[in-house]
């Protein structure tokens, strides 16, 4: 059932120390199946809500989304509180909260970011994409304090960090430098990056990870962050070597997988 596996994502976040207090947020669109599962549960006065942007792609579309202000941690103990259900309207401009998010509570601030990600990743994957996660990982977060703001830069320091990682994220990571979070702006920019990577960092803040169902969302979010944290941990003790662009060239041959030859030398 997608909310077991929802609601898994959100405490399986918060126990690797990546959303303290209301940090980061979850979206999954979805499926007719999943639709016809629960629409029994839902309200038959839905809130509306307008939008202060529009989603035209996403017309008619339901997603299971946390709420602003909400801890992941509390997502298990009370899903209805927590995360809600609701449909993009015929306008695109706005939606229906038809279950969960009671007393009021609202989706995620991050819901421009969202919805822009998953109207740009549907488009790239055919439809596959479903799952949109924002994490605020503490090395992630750190490497942007190291690093210049530029795709290349990551997508080359995250590869040479672990083997698996320019098999698991072959085009690269994209990377949005500082913008105020929450906003228009940085959903615009952050789904211009996404079209081209399933991940965008966050300049000292987070990271966004796609994917077509929450293992593969997940893991791609944590594959990127220990990739961060084994970088960090090598910088402090003194960098003497590591993986060469011929090995990362290897790789690609070895596993069928086409390493974006942009960030080669
Ligand atoms: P929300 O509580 O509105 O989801 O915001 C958390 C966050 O991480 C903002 O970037
Ligand atoms: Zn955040």
């Amino acid at each position: 059932m997608f909310l077991d596996g929802f609601i898994r994502m959100c405490s399986d976040g918060f126990s690797q120390g990546w959303h303290e207090r209301n940090g980061g947020n979850l979206s999954y669109r979805m499926t007719e199946e999943d639709v016809d599962a629960v629409k029994s549960t839902f309200t038959s006065s839905p809130r509306h809500c307008s939008m202060a942007f529009s989603a035209p792609e996403l017309r008619g579309a339901y997603f299971t989304i946390t709420g602003s202000g909400k801890y992941m941690r509390n997502v298990p103990l009370a899903p209805e509180k927590n995360i809600g259900i609701i449909r993009i309207d015929e306008s695109g401009t706005g939606y229906d909260i038809l279950w969960g998010l009671v007393d009021g509570a609202k989706p995620t601030s991050e819901l421009p970011t969202h919805l822009m990600n998953h109207t740009a990743r549907m488009k790239a994957t055919g439809g596959a994409c479903r799952v949109i996660y924002h994490a605020h990982p503490a090395n992630t977060t750190a490497l942007t304090y190291v690093l210049p703001p530029e795709a290349k830069a990551y997508s080359r320091v995250l590869w040479q960090s672990e083997t698996e990682c320019a098999v698991v994220f072959p085009e690269g990571v994209g990377v949005v430098d500082w913008m105020v979070p929450g906003s228009i702006d940085i959903g615009r920019e952050t789904a211009r990056l996404i079209k081209d990577y399933r991940a965008v960092i966050w300049t000292f803040h987070g990271i966004f990870g796609s994917g077509s169902d929450f293992d593969e969302t997940f893991g791609l979010v944590h594959t990127i962050e220990k990739a961060a944290e084994i970088y960090l941990k090598a910088r402090g003790a003194g960098i003497i070597r590591t993986i060469t662009d011929d090995e990362l060239r290897a790789l690609g041959d070895a596993f069928g997988v086409e390493i974006n030859k942009a960030f080669l030398e």
